[in-house]
């Protein structure tokens, strides 16, 4: 098993006795519930750096009062097994450690936040911001390692830590999928078998519509069907299903993309409530 820190401190002691001996450091962060989508990310700050730290922390400011923070999945354990061979230092901090009494910055990114997750989740990305920002100066790594399971974030933190300065080269990991495609998602154990084979399909029809889009279908027309195909499978709610500028998250005014594009959706299946995207 790998070590693990519980304070800042004995985090920066750690990375202090690294950058001594002339080490490369990367940062992973992570809410934990690892599954091989948050290893890829850890292998690949490995092709970059010496030494990788992966964050363990079920962020409160991230989710609303009404959403799933008191349920998401709590695996430390098994979580310290997997990262064997993969990770070099376990940093999984307290609430306490984190948010001190009387904590009240908050980053938040104007922009690139706002539409798409920003308008379902109108708090959350100032909550990953803060969060990630405050991991990031603790650490203070080379290199910090996202996924593009969440595309927005992604964006989020690149403007982030440029807006910021914060001398950190992030990096963009691919989408690691099961066998039917969907998404590895920690929130994948919620879903019944029923709701786990529609969300299956998922994958399937962003495909079909980004490749309509592609083919010169008019992005809302491409789009209004295939919510129509999602709520068909047996989803309850559809939050979006756009297709975007894939940098600035921009419309296309014209209903066809004119730059690098991505379709991204959200929607909701049962209690669980599932994002993917892909370029278009
Ligand atoms: P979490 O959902 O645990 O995800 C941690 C990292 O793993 C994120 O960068 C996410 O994009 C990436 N990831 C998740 N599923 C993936 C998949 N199937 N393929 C590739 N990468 C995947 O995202 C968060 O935690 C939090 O918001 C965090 C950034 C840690 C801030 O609290």
């Amino acid at each position: 098993a790998i070590p693990v820190a519980r304070s800042v401190a004995s985090l920066r002691a750690v990375i202090a006795d690294w950058r001594k001996q002339g080490l490369k450091v990367g940062l992973v962060p992570t809410m934990g519930a690892l599954h091989s989508g948050h290893l890829s990310l850890v292998d690949l700050a490995k092709t970059k750096v010496d030494r990788v730290v992966v964050s363990i922390f079920v962020n409160p400011t991230q989710f609303a009062p009404n959403e799933d923070f008191g349920a998401y999945p709590r695996t430390e354990a098994a979580d310290a097994e997997k990262l064997a061979g993969h990770g070099d230092l376990i940093f999984a901090p307290s609430a306490a450690e984190m948010y001190h009494p009387g904590f009240s910055t908050t980053v938040s990114v104007a922009g690139v936040s706002a539409p798409l997750e920003g308008q379902f989740r109108p708090t959350h990305f100032a909550g990953v911001a803060t969060v990630v920002a405050k991991l990031l100066i603790q650490a203070l790594p080379d290199i910090a390692c996202f996924g593009e399971k969440d595309w927005q974030q992604l964006a989020v933190i690149r403007r982030m830590a440029e807006d910021l300065d914060i001398p950190v080269e992030i990096l963009g990991g691919a989408i690691l999928r099961e066998a039917d495609g969907l998404a590895m998602s920690s929130r994948n154990v919620y879903l019944s078998e029923r709701e786990r084979e529609a969300a299956g399909q998922l994958n399937v029809i962003l495909r079909e519509t980004a490749a309509k889009v592609a083919a010169g279908t008019i992005i809302p027309e491409a789009t209004s069907e295939g919510a129509d195909r999602i709520r068909a499978l047996g989803f309850d709610h559809v939050d979006y299903l756009e297709v975007r500028d894939a940098a600035s998250l921009e419309i296309f005014p014209s209903g066809h993309p004119t730059a690098p594009a991505r379709i991204l959706v959200a929607a909701k299946i049962g209690r669980t409530r599932l994002i993917d995207n892909m370029p278009v």
